[in-house]
């Protein structure tokens, strides 16, 4: 630790604005310290600490401030400043933490007397206390750690990182491998080994998840002698998200299945994530052959029960329909219960018009009394997350890229203004867009399509249709 904070303190100096990022896990009901030291001390700073990822000016949804040597506010009891504030320890304590409190938090200092910004981002993952250590949990596009460690004592060990089961003798599938110093080969830069690696810890990071990146790992430690070596299997499993989509008054299909060769099991749905044991939210229960209670008359098992089809419909959808869904299909046995989660939008598309040559303003807004979020704009239809196509990205205080000149923010962007304008309509700008509002947390994010429709006069409609009639010479 020491070395690292001399390591911050070197580049800080060289680079205001660092933005230096690690991760950590606890259990639910653990106390968790996150690690925020300010390198420069007995300067007058000010400093906040909240969740999500740091803006350029302070903290989008703060739970703890500190103006020079005091705590000034705290959004609760539960998160403390303990430490020596005029020493630079500004580290932030939650106590009795639950699922909720995973995610991303910033710590962000300034040295005012210096002008000097300092922010750190911790991606924090609380887990079930009966989640087995070798079972590690994720979506796709998530960054995830598999923890694997040693005790370095009688000096460093080769590893490797496979995929599939461990075998006797080496790694099938290697996808990383180190000295025990230094990692010698990589089969992609997505597999990276994070921890402290002479102290033991091997624990290999993914970045970028995708679903076929799902199964078991071996970590595998060699230790001189035959059938020393440390073998250990972690499973890696990505949450399955299917997207829906419907208008106001559809009827929606959630698809959900599973394969019936030992029979049928009761299933669960319901209106919220997966849980590790249980359906939060229950709105329908079948004990394999029958629905046996729903909450409405509008959701429906319609297909064949007996063959594994548990696909949910909902009828007459209204506003109120969108979010994450979970079908559980409880399989006897500690974890094997199969879960799939789908997220159902319900479009909200606005039809806007304007004329060629013109500018056009998409209006796009939310509440920002709990701090502001990135938002990103696309020109086409909202995917799962992000923006495809994307056109203009903002931190939430400012833009912090744009495609080109022909599209800007002119609204307050910090008071939750985000529309679009589009400069000099042409015939091509006609389309959907689509304005995502990335709230803090899995599946927060509010989207907004809007459709827009470009008449043209009749001088434009003109060209276009002689660069046809030339193209069609080539
Ligand atoms: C911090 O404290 C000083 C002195 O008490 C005060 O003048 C200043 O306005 C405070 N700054 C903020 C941002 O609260
Ligand atoms: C790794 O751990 C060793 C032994 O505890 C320590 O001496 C070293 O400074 C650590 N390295 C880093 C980069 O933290
Ligand atoms: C399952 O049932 C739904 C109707 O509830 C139907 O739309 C879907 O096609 C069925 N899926 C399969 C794989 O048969
Ligand atoms: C924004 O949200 C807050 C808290 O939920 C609420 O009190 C306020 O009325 C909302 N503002 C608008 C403009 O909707």
């Amino acid at each position: 630790m020491g070395m690292y904070t001399l390591l911050l303190s070197v580049l800080a100096l060289l680079t205001p604005g660092l933005v230096s990022a690690y991760r950590t896990t606890a259990l639910v009901g653990d106390s968790v310290i996150l690690r925020c030291v300010s390198p420069i001390t007995h300067h007058t700073s000010l400093a906040c600490w909240g969740r999500g990822a740091c803006s350029s000016t302070g903290c989008n949804f703060p739970v703890a401030t500190v103006n020079g040597s005091r705590v000034i506010w705290t959004k609760s009891m539960k998160y403390q400043v303990k430490g020596d504030i005029t020493d630079g320890e500004m580290s932030l304590t939650i106590a009795d933490v639950n699922l909720d409190d995973s995610g991303v938090y910033c710590c962000h200092v300034k040295i005012v007397s210096l002008g000097i910004d300092l922010k750190r981002e911790i991606h924090v993952e609380i887990q079930h206390p009966m989640m087995p250590d070798n079972l590690v949990q994720g979506s796709v596009d998530d960054t995830l750690t598999l923890p694997c460690k040693y005790t370095p004592d009688d000096g460093p060990r080769e590893v490797c990182w496979g995929k599939g089961s461990c075998s006797i003798f080496k790694c099938n599938n290697k996808v990383l491998s180190t000295d025990g110093a230094n990692v010698d080969w990589t089969e992609s830069n997505r597999y990276q080994l994070l921890g402290n690696i002479t102290n033991g810890d091997v624990s290999l990071t993914i970045s970028g998840l995708t679903k076929d990146q799902e199964g078991t790992y071996c970590c595998h430690i060699w230790v001189p002698g035959i059938f020393n070596d440390i073998k250990k299997d972690i499973k890696l499993e990505i949450r399955d998200v299917t997207l829906v989509r419907g208008s106001l008054k559809d009827t929606l299909v959630l698809p959900c299945s599973y394969d019936t060769d030992r029979g049928t099991y009761s299933t669960c749905w319901g209106h919220g994530p997966c849980g590790l044991l249980t359906c939060y939210n229950k709105i329908l229960e079948s004990d394999g052959d029958d629905v046996i209670w729903r909450e409405s008359r509008r959701y429906q098992l319609t297909g064949n029960l007996a063959k594994g089809n548990v696909s949910l419909t909902i009828e007459e959808a209204n506003a109120d329909d969108g979010g994450v869904y979970c079908c559980r299909v409880k399989v006897p046995g500690v974890f094997n219960d199969i879960k799939k989660e789908i997220r159902v939008e319900i479009r909200n598309v606005d039809v806007i018009s304007g004329r060629a040559g013109d500018s056009i303003t998409l209006p796009c807004t939310y509440n920002v009394s709990e701090g502001t979020s990135p938002v990103c704009w696309g020109k086409d239809t909202c995917p799962i997350s992000r923006c495809t196509n994307s056109i203009v990205w903002t931190d939430g205080e400012a833009v912090s890229w744009t495609m080109s000149e022909k599209y800007k923010l002119i609204g307050n962007i910090k008071t939750g203004d985000v529309s679009l304008t589009i400069k000099r309509l042409t015939k091509e700008d006609e389309g959907t867009y689509c304005c995502r509002v990335e709230i803090p947390g899995l599946f927060n994010d509010k989207t907004k399509e809007i459709s827009l429709n470009v008449e043209d006069d009749g001088f434009q409609g003109f060209q276009t249709f002689q660069t046809e009639a030339l193209g069609s010479f080539e």
